[in-house]
């Protein structure tokens, strides 16, 4: 149509077309977004810029359910609901009756659990401790001691070490100074300039064991990091995204971010993906300074054809959504660092406690 256009339509009347083209554009955009329903239209009959996403937050429901038959090394629904147990057991004041209307889907999912032969050592005993120690303190209702008697039979009472809530005396002192925090922060810069040496894989390990450190919602984690630790293949994921142009052949190693949709059974969660991910990136990225790695965050652009190329490379089902990729390797001690001016404090905080 268009070439059809520029064929039959005189040059002055196209570079006019062209030049009110923007304010058409704004001219509809402002109507489709005067409300829900026609923004809705507008993304299903002008714009398929959402589609992968829709389509992926649906097929992130149904591997949900999926997830529930056939547990594997971590299971959401455990992870969530012992979260949401540790919650209730320090409650202040805590309640005699908490956590009834959950109490059973959880006992059952954690018997099911139990029958996985993948799930891992660590969530089991957390699982295990949480809910033996729900149950020596909670009162008794009928639901409750159903699930206790269910709980009680494969399980015997609490016997010391136990992964259960405990009082905030007990964390380690802080060993670092506010002056010494920021100037990790000053030191940690975006870097595009890596010297041709390999990162060692027991380094990308131990950022990653302090990556998983992070908070997240309902403490599920729902990310994982794709490593590919060859600057071959590093590049060859860079060039996926857009804004490597030019460094991409420099890169020792570059870390995928991914964020797993089959976390949530309901759309509304979908964001926390890239919540959760980006606090992870973060504190990896901290991390790895702190090894003598410097990193760049990479943006991942939602482009069909880009996701696409990436997934193939990744092998990444259609429900993980990348969140970000990140360049890892040994800064060039004269390789440039753009200044990248930060917003001055005033600026950032808006104090609404005065209004
Ligand atoms: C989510 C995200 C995406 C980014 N994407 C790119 C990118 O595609 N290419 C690039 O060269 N830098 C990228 N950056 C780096 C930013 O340009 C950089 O963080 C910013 O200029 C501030 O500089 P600093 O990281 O050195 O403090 C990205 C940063 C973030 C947080």
């Amino acid at each position: 149509m268009k070439k059809l256009l520029k064929k039959v339509l005189p040059a002055s009347l196209i570079l006019k077309l062209l030049g009110i083209k923007p304010s058409i554009n704004l001219y509809f955009i402002r109507l489709f977004a005067s409300n829900g329903f026609l923004a809705s239209l507008y993304f299903t009959f002008f714009s398929s810029q959402f589609r992968r996403e829709h389509k992926a937050v649906l097929q992130g429901r149904l591997a949900y359910a999926r997830s529930l038959k056939q547990i594997g090394v971590s299971c959401v629904l455990l992870r969530r609901n012992i979260h949401r147990l540790e919650k209730g057991l320090i409650m202040q004041p805590r309640r005699k009756i908490f956590a009834e209307d959950y109490i059973g889907e959880t006992v059952n999912c954690y018997l099911n659990a139990l029958n996985s032969k993948e799930l891992c050592t660590e969530e089991r005993k957390w699982a295990t401790d949480v809910l033996a120690a729900y149950f020596s303190v909670v009162g008794s209702s009928k639901l409750i001691d159903a699930a206790r008697r269910n709980f009680q039979a494969v399980n015997s009472p609490l016997q010391g070490s136990e992964s259960i809530p405990y009082p905030h005396k007990t964390l380690p002192e802080c060993p670092v100074s506010y002056q010494q925090l920021y100037t990790l922060f000053q030191r940690r810069r975006s870097v595009r300039w890596y010297q041709p040496i390999p990162v060692a894989d027991s380094l990308i390990q131990q950022a990653v064991q302090a990556a998983a450190l992070a908070p997240s919602a309902c403490n599920r984690q729902p990310f994982r990091f794709y490593v590919v630790n060859d600057a071959a293949k590093a590049a060859t994921v860079a060039q996926c995204a857009m804004g490597t142009v030019g460094f991409a052949d420099n890169l020792q190693c570059v870390i995928a971010v991914v964020g797993d949709l089959s976390a949530y059974p309901d759309e509304r969660d979908r964001h926390v993906i890239y919540i959760d991910g980006a606090l992870a990136a973060m504190q990896l990225m901290l991390a790895c300074e702190t090894l003598g790695l410097s990193t760049c965050p990479i943006n991942w652009p939602d482009i069909e054809q880009r996701e696409q190329m990436l997934a193939q490379k990744l092998g990444l089902a259609y429900y993980q959504r990348t969140i970000m990729l990140l360049a890892v390797g040994y800064a060039q001690a004269d390789g440039g660092i753009a200044f990248s001016q930060k917003k001055v404090t005033p600026t950032l905080i808006k104090d609404v406690s005065k209004d």
